[in-house]
């Protein structure tokens, strides 16, 4: 029987990222289409009890040790609440994230907590309305920031704030939404841009970079690399001070995930599911391995578990390639965009 999702480099992957949905209610233009893309039919989903059942093989016959939920936008599962409760009456001490837009979370933090949801993270790139707009083809910050501030009281923490930064919309904005965010005592990371927008538009050239953006909040605070141990965690941390208050205590601290100029795939814990039931072993992977017809045929755990072991023995090394680097020769872009992932 399989003995953990261990791959040809050596590498163990404990994290899995689960997609519940591709389907989403914004349109970031770094992920999506303005028309959205054809969604999958409900019943192509995994379904609650699925889920319960691929987390459970997981984490007892494979050694899963922590969990995140993602989407297309996972709050748009009416299911969610059932599916996490689901999780945490056979894991009680299990790790449960939810990555998520916030929209809806104002109704539903509370509930998502009692069901045993550990913390979220929240996608938002701009704390202006336009800005915000511009870059989600919707106007919906009102409904997200309210969403933030449930779940904050709801203790879905530390709460943590994902923002991907495009040249000329909110590059700029960088030092005031890290304001904000170290006000509110949020964890901002910010990402740099993957290819996996279904636009087909990414360059490498236009990417705000980890450097440039340590440059531009450079400007306004003081980063020091953070001494804790970083892991397999895609973010660098940094402590951050104002310009003129170096002596006081830190502010707060900040994440940059520099997957494009600093890439961390050889440092990788991470295993992915899709929303309709296939491993992907790596973001960038474009062989998956469907997980739903042994589900659906009556297949055992062993023979779920071993299938699921063979896909990340075949994991690449890095961004499904051998090298990590979405310029080089080779990189090929998986045939899905970040929403059909889950990040
Ligand atoms: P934490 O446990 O809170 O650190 O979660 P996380 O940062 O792993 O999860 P989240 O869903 O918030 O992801 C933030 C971003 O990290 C994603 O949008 C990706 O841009 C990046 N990321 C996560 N996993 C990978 C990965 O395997 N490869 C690359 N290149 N980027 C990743
Ligand atoms: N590159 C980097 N991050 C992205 N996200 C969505 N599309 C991209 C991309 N092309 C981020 C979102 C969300 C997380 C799941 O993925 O901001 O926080
Ligand atoms: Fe939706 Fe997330 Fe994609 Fe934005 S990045 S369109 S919130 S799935």
């Amino acid at each position: 029987p399989a003995s953990g999702l261990i791959d040809r480099f050596g590498r163990r992957a404990t994290d899995l990222r689960l997609s519940l949905i591709d389907k989403c209610n914004l349109r970031c233009t770094y992920c999506m289409p303005a028309q959205g893309l054809p969604w999958l039919a409900k019943e192509r989903l995994l379904a609650a009890h699925e889920v319960r059942r691929l987390v459970r093989i997981g984490v007892e016959q494979l050694g899963i040790r922590e969990l995140r939920l993602t989407g297309g936008e996972p709050l748009v599962r009416k299911d969610l609440e059932e599916i996490i409760a689901g999780i945490r009456a056979d894991h009680p001490e299990l790790p449960i994230g939810l990555t998520t837009n916030a929209i809806g979370l104002e109704r539903r933090a509370a509930d998502l907590r009692r069901a045993g949801l550990t913390r979220v993270n929240i996608s938002m790139d701009s704390v202006h309305r336009e800005t915000f707009a511009q870059l989600t083809r919707r106007d919906s910050l009102d409904a997200v920031l309210t969403g933030v501030h449930a779940a904050a009281e709801a203790g879905l923490t530390p709460l943590k704030i994902n923002a991907v930064l495009v040249r000329g919309v909110n590059d700029h904005q960088a030092p005031e939404l890290l304001s904000w965010a170290l006000e509110a005592g949020f964890e901002l990371r910010f990402i740099e841009q993957m290819p996996l927008e279904a636009d087909r538009t990414w360059e490498r050239e236009a990417t705000v970079t980890a450097a440039e953006t340590r440059r531009i909040l450079g400007n306004q605070f003081r980063l020091e690399p953070s001494e804790e141990e970083r892991g397999g965690a895609p973010a660098e941390r940094f402590n951050v001070w104002t310009q003129n208050e170096a002596a006081a205590p830190a502010l707060g601290t900040v994440g940059i995930i520099a997957s494009v100029t600093e890439p961390f795939c050889a440092a990788c814990t991470r295993t992915r599911i899709t929303a309709e039931g296939r491993v992907m072993s790596c973001l960038f992977s474009r062989d998956e391995v469907d997980l739903m017809d042994l589900l659906r045929s009556g297949a055992d755990d062993v023979a779920l578990a071993q299938r699921w072991a063979d896909a990340m023995w075949a994991k690449p090394a890095a961004h499904g390639t051998d090298r990590p680097g979405f310029d080089l020769p080779g990189f090929e872009r998986p045939d899905r965009s970040m929403s059909a992932i889950g990040g």
